[in-house]
């Protein structure tokens, strides 16, 4: 619809241009949704724009462009779906939809069900998205929910729009840390009993580790030495590397079936490894490697305020930064993207700083958009952790224990449900992703279950509830809506009808900027306006017109709510 609009109003500015034999380039069109609906359901500024270039009355160009539209509206597709135009001052002009385009609208959904607000706007995007990322032979921690999550949300956002995405897994698969690890069950370990459980057991030998280096400090060169081996092709080492590896992903896998999150690629930091000393070449070639300290070598990036980054240490060991710049020309040559997002925390922002700045000096990304898609901390009601301690919070755990309490809320509110199990595997995990995803990414947060289980905050089971009230009227009224008309609407129907329309410009925006938030907030806002329907007009107490009309509203809006979560990769129970 808005492009639409836009096109006609840009055809009315021709038209009016060609009778004033002035010369001048149509300024960009620009919509928006005025906060006041006393100001219309769309709004342009294009008069103030041309007035100031052509240094004119801009309340008289906009009352000219109504003019104009009103009489030339007749040739363009936009003609039925507006009932009202008008310029007020200074000189916006404000367009008020027609019924007719709300009603096409709820047919096209009920039409179109889940594939409903697709488009193409994307199709000539590319976008590789590098998210979840964990670092391997250990569980995942809570704290990789946030990266998992949104990635995984705007790799089904882009592709929603038509965009081809790759979602490619850079896992920490390489370090010292493998080194101690090695050392560690080569020195302690019990080989039957870490193949039983092998992710728990790899992090108590690498929690035994510290603790005895903090006793024996010479421990961390017998890991190092241990990785160096690891480096260096050593057979035993790989092979235990391998193996630690192959389980890990195994674990992963559950975790992310659980969460219903893929990848098309597993390539983590050591598939780089290979790869690095061609980048040490072109960082050379381009004269911008220079040697420091103990024969390390570096990049100065003072200059652009980027500090010196390490990019060989001295003994020969490349670095993480350095498997960084080696897979972004591994994914720029072969996916060609038009973007590499990295969704990772705050913290990273000079590491990703760094490598974004060599990777355009040492031309190793073609044009390829390399975006930090950041976020904050996240504090769970569970605590802080740190890994080497052993004290982390694990992903799964975090899970269950939504699960537990989604299920004592559905015992109690529904103790007839014959799923409860499942609806609460659906509520409890809905309501995590929900909790981080509809949270602005940059800021840090902080969660306590109350809130994130909350029948009527702005959580999932607020949502999904909803959503299960809309269905249990679409169930009791027997069979699915079927044509309707839209005679004069209710203040309700009306906001409930606004709110729908806008979902494809949501979604728009959440890929644009990267923010499911978006999405998220438009959902529970659609919610809101629905339970205000609800409570307020009858639907199917209604007389026969209206009852069809409200009842092709009830289901629209549950599609439209569907069609959100599935964007955030959120589960709906039919019942709850
Ligand atoms: N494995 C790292 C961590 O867990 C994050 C990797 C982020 N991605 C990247 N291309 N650097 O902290």
């Amino acid at each position: 619809m808005n492009e639409e609009l836009k096109k006609a109003i840009c055809e009315a500015v021709k038209a009016q241009q060609e009778g004033c034999k002035c010369d001048f380039s149509i300024p960009e069109v620009e919509l928006e949704h005025p906060s006041n609906n006393k100001f219309g359901d769309l709004s342009t500024n294009i008069a103030m724009k041309i007035g100031k270039q052509q240094g004119e009355n801009p309340f008289t160009i906009a009352e000219n462009l109504v003019k104009q539209f009103d009489s030339g509206l007749g040739q363009n597709d936009v003609k039925g779906m507006i009932k009202k135009i008008e310029a007020v001052k200074p000189g916006f002009i404000n367009f008020y939809l027609s019924n007719d385009f709300f009603a096409a609208n709820i047919k096209e959904i009920l039409a179109k069900k889940d594939s409903f607000g697709k488009s193409d706007i994307g199709k000539d995007q590319v976008v590789v998205l590098d998210y979840s990322h964990p670092n391997i032979a250990k569980p995942i921690g809570v704290h990789h929910l946030i990266t998992t999550l949104i990635g995984e949300s705007i790799k089904r956002t882009y592709g929603f729009i038509g965009a081809k995405t790759i979602a490619d897994n850079f896992l920490g698969d390489w370090g010292t840390q493998f080194g101690k690890t090695i050392y560690a069950f080569k020195e302690w370990g019990d080989r039957k009993e870490v193949e039983k459980d092998p992710i728990n057991e790899l992090l108590k030998l690498y929690v035994r580790f510290h603790e005895e280096a903090d006793k024996s400090p010479e421990l961390d060169e017998k890991g190092r030495e241990e990785f160096k081996k690891l480096e260096e092709g050593d057979k035993e080492n790989t092979e235990l590397w391998k193996w630690m590896r192959e389980e890990s992903i195994k674990e992963l896998k559950s975790v992310y079936k659980r969460l219903d999150v893929s990848f098309d690629y597993y390539n983590g930091e050591a598939f780089y490894n290979d790869k690095t000393g061609q980048i040490i070449d072109a960082l050379d070639k381009k004269g911008i490697l220079e040697t420091g300290e103990g024969g390390a070598k570096i990049v100065d990036l003072e200059k652009d305020d980027l500090r010196i980054a390490l990019i060989q240490k001295g003994d020969g060991a490349t670095l993480y930064l350095t498997r960084d710049l080696a897979a972004i020309k591994y994914r720029t040559e072969n996916f060609k993207p038009t973007q590499i997002l990295y969704v990772v925390e705050n913290a990273q922002g000079l590491h990703l700083a760094q490598a974004f700045k060599i990777a355009e000096m040492a031309d190793l990304k073609n044009d390829t958009e390399l975006v930090h898609v950041k976020f904050g901390s996240m504090r769970f009601p569970e605590g802080r952790m740190s890994t080497r301690k052993g004290k982390v919070v694990f992903l799964w755990d975090v899970l269950e224990k939504a699960k537990e309490k989604a299920l004592k809320i559905v015992e109690e509110k529904n103790p007839d449900l014959e799923n409860k199990a499942e609806v609460a595997e659906i509520v409890g995990v809905g309501a995590v992703k929900y909790a981080i995803l509809s949270h602005n990414r940059v800021t840090d947060i902080s969660f306590t279950w109350e809130k994130i289980l909350s029948l009527d905050g702005n959580s999932a089971p607020y949502l999904m509830y909803t959503y299960a009230r809309a269905k249990s009227i679409l169930r009791k009224a027997g069979e699915a809506p079927k044509d309707f008309k839209i005679q004069s609407l209710e203040k309700e129907e009306e906001s409930l009808l606004k709110k729908i329309y806008q979902f494809s410009e949501i979604v728009e925006v959440a890929a644009r900027e990267y923010a499911p938030s978006h999405i998220a907030t438009y959902a529970y806002e659609l919610a809101q306006d629905f339970n205000t329907f609800y409570n307020k007009v009858p639907v199917l107490n209604a007389d026969k017109d209206l009852k069809e009309f409200r009842l092709a509203l009830v289901s629209a809006t549950s599609q439209i709510i569907k069609n959100s979560m599935n964007l955030l990769s959120i589960d709906l129970p039919k019942k709850m």
